[in-house]
């Protein structure tokens, strides 16, 4: 039987290389805060508690800790990392498995690895910290190994030069039983280069304890950690390139993988085909077969199975576009559904609206859904033609089957299968521009 999990985020520092007034770990990735992406790796690896760890400078990240169901820890003032953890002691009060620390800064770790970490307590480790090797170990804490085994952990200021050149470094990944943790915690000084609590201290006090402690080799680009922009975009980037390719595996065809923009939560089928320069905010529903086509903007909607989408669709919240629609070049859609096989093929805004099975809105077509106060709905029956250039003023119904003739103003309800023609009634002078034409020249001459 594993030992049950916890984990505790830390979020309590500062950021201040970010320059923003949101706090770091409120910076998102794939559409996302990365608080609640470490949140959400700890419960995928099966942690029963989790503890977000807040600053006094950033009551958000408590915040939306609680938002998501964690219980929260205030770290104030921040005395390290060490110190940091200790501060969740008594949001851990009688948790007696295994807990593990994670950064609210480092979104890309995957639970396969997660569970790594956890393995070695279960296999008999103390304490098991995730390394890797990076091209420049930089000012990482280095991981001092001996005999296979973990034997400490140097911050970089703190380490000498031979400790330097050490390439194995600490990503801050680190898993302890939950107690023996805390003893160990009890046990930490703040004498050294920073001043500060170091967490990473306890890995030479277990070892002292002749307990033992082992380093899990991870992979750089997963632990990737976020301190400014350039860091957050590359975070960014790393993402895109992941979650595409988990998207080309499930069966989709990205034609240009590096132009397409997912969010957190986008779901796409099976066979649909993605064209260059899509972007999908959070929220999308692709189904299976539909087809987006280059340079569309979709967020909050469904694309029913094989629906047609662009090039250059606009799909706004609310937008629900049913099997075998259609929705083509320069069309915006908020708030509305189409039926199966309806189609808007160009140029028309299309907002608060019911649109029938296979029923054509004209190019140029625009739902009048707002009177400067409130919106209103636009129905439009099965199978009804919307002429080109029509303005429907909401709240209206078209029936089923009717036409609405080109060019017209629609503001009263249309009773199924009959024509509406809301312009006004063409009037032909016959030899008039002759005449005109001839009069014009008269006035130029005498000028
Ligand atoms: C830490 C590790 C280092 C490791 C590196 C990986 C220690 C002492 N050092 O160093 O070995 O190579 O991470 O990136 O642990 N935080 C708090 N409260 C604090 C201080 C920090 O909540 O008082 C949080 C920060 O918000 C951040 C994380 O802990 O999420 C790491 O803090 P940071 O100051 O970046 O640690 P490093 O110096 O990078
Ligand atoms: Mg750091």
């Amino acid at each position: 039987m594993t030992a049950p999990r916890a984990a505790i985020i830390l979020a309590a520092g500062l950021g201040t290389r970010m320059k923003s007034d949101l706090p770091k770990c409120l910076h998102q990735v794939g559409g996302r805060p990365m608080l609640e992406w470490s949140i959400d790796l700890a419960r995928k690896t099966g942690a029963e508690r989790v503890v977000t760890v807040y600053g006094r400078i950033s009551p958000q990240i408590g915040e939306l800790g609680e938002a998501n169901k964690t219980l929260t820890a205030l770290q104030d003032p921040p005395l390290g990392t060490g110190h940091a953890v200790q501060c969740a002691e008594s949001a851990m009060a009688g948790f007696t498995g295994n807990a593990i620390v994670l950064y609210g800064d480092t979104p890309l770790i995957t639970p396969q690895t997660v569970e790594k970490v956890f393995a070695a307590l279960e296999l008999g480790a103390s304490i098991a910290v995730l390394g890797f090797t990076p091209e420049d170990a930089g000012a990482y804490g280095r991981l001092v190994v001996k005999d296979g085994l973990l034997d400490r952990i140097v911050e970089f200021k703190d380490a000498s030069e031979e400790e330097r050149a050490i390439g194995f470094v600490n990503s801050g990944v680190l898993a302890a039983p939950a107690l023996l943790l805390f003893e160990l915690l009890g046990e930490v000084t703040n004498d050294n280069a920073n001043g500060e609590y170091y967490l990473t201290d306890v890995v030479g006090l277990a070892r002292k304890r002749g307990l033992k402690a082992v380093a899990v080799e991870g992979d750089e680009a997963e632990v990737l950690g976020v301190n400014s922009r350039i860091d957050l975009a590359e975070a960014e980037a790393s993402w895109q390139r992941r979650r595409r390719e988990d998207a080309m595996r499930e069966g989709v065809t990205l034609t240009a993988p590096e132009t397409v923009f997912i969010s957190h939560d986008t779901v796409i089928g099976r066979d649909v085909i993605i064209e260059p320069n899509v972007v999908f905010g959070p929220g999308v529903t692709v189904e299976d077969g539909a087809v987006i086509h280059a340079f569309s903007h979709l967020e909050g909607c469904v694309v029913r199975a094989g629906a047609d989408i662009g090039p250059y669709a606009r799909l706004r919240p609310g937008a629900d576009i049913g099997p075998g629609a259609r929705i083509g070049n320069f069309v915006e859609v908020k708030k509305s559904t189409f039926g199966p096989g309806a189609k808007a093929n160009h140029l028309a805004y299309i907002g608060d609206a019911d649109v029938g099975a296979k029923a054509n809105i004209g190019a140029g077509t625009i739902t009048c859904n707002y009177d400067g106060f409130g919106k209103h709905r636009t129905v439009i029956g099965e199978g009804a033609f919307i002429g080109s250039n029509s303005s429907l003023v909401a709240p209206v119904t078209i029936g089923n089957g009717a036409y609405t003739g080109s060019g017209g103003v629609v503001t009263d309800n249309v009773p199924d299968d009959a024509l509406a023609l809301g312009r006004a009634k063409q009037v032909n002078k016959d030899g008039w521009a002759p005449r005109f034409r001839a009069a014009m020249q008269k006035r130029k001459a005498e000028r």
